[in-house]
């Protein structure tokens, strides 16, 4: 029987903090202002956009809602990250990934004014990630840390393998550990003999996008499992790891739908407060 790591629960908290936060600048005279970039209609792209400005109302922050048609041009959507980058009433730019395969993804990640960049995608949020400066975390790690801590899991010399090697989760996933103190593998498509490798994990955190994949011959009992997979099936969300297979033998996990995905958006909320939070001096 694994403790049951609850994202719901967690992430109104760490909502309700953002809020207080808030209600602290609205004081001072400032919203904090999140302007939401979504191009196309790809209805999974929608339903998390809307859960985000939902978010937003929640907390009080200020969501600018900008939906562009799928054949927005490469010029018209760098116009306007530049125009959200010269507005001082907008704190923080997300651009809902994935694009339109005719854009250049890492081309509009870049243009975001770095101050502005509160899903920590931008080369220089990363770069400050890997040499461990203050900067803006990508939510979804960041959200996992905050699980971690939560539930007095400390990484400290644990083993930790993370399976999946985006630039969204597991790159920055292995490198929050790793400042955490543990031992790190991240282990990906062509990584031999995946089972017995996440075997040897005290920690496994899946980002994989393969539903179901990680069943009971991926896990030591007594581990501490973290799933980050999101995946539509026919049978509904499901996430990476066989949660029915593996929870009898972990020590600790995160449901989906309820686990991680909350979180991700709870830290966007964090993140865009403390870019208004900078932009005013505060
Ligand atoms: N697509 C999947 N996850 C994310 C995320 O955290 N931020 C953005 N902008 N797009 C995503």
């Amino acid at each position: 029987m694994a403790t049951i790591i609850d994202g719901v629960k967690l992430a109104a908290e760490v909502r309700e903090q953002a809020a207080g936060a808030v209600r602290e600048l609205a004081a001072q005279g400032v919203t904090p202002s999140l302007a939401v970039v979504l191009v196309g209609d790809d209805p999974a792209s929608a339903s998390y956009v809307r859960m985000k400005e939902r978010d937003c109302a929640e907390v009080g922050i200020d969501s600018r809602d900008l939906r562009l048609a799928a054949t927005t041009s490469q010029h018209e959507l760098d116009t306007l990250i530049d125009s959200l980058n010269a507005d001082p009433s907008i704190h923080g730019i997300l651009v809902q990934m994935p694009l339109p395969s005719h854009l250049d993804a890492e081309s509009v990640i870049a243009r975001i004014a770095p101050e502005k960049d509160v899903d920590g995608f931008h080369p220089e949020s990363l770069g400050r990630l890997v040499r461990g400066l203050p900067g803006f975390r990508a939510c979804t790690p960041a959200g996992v840390m905050e699980m971690l801590r939560a539930y007095d899991i400390d990484p400290t010399g644990m083993n930790a393998v993370v399976v999946g090697r985006s630039t969204i989760v597991g790159k920055p996933m292995a490198l929050l550990l790793l400042e955490a103190n543990a031992t790190v593998t991240v282990c990906h498509s062509r990584t031999r003999d995946l089972a017995s490798v996440c075997r040897g994990a005290d920690l496994l955190v899946a980002a994989i996008g393969r539903p179901e994949m990680i069943d009971a011959t991926y896990v030591k009992p007594g581990a501490v499992v973290i799933d980050v997979g999101i995946n539509r099936t026919d049978h509904g969300m499901v996430g990476d790891v066989d949660y029915a297979a593996v929870e009898p033998i972990a020590s600790a996990i995160t449901p989906v739908p309820g686990g991680v995905g909350p979180m991700t958006r709870a830290l966007l909320m964090r993140n865009t407060v403390a870019a208004a939070r900078a932009a005013s001096g505060r």
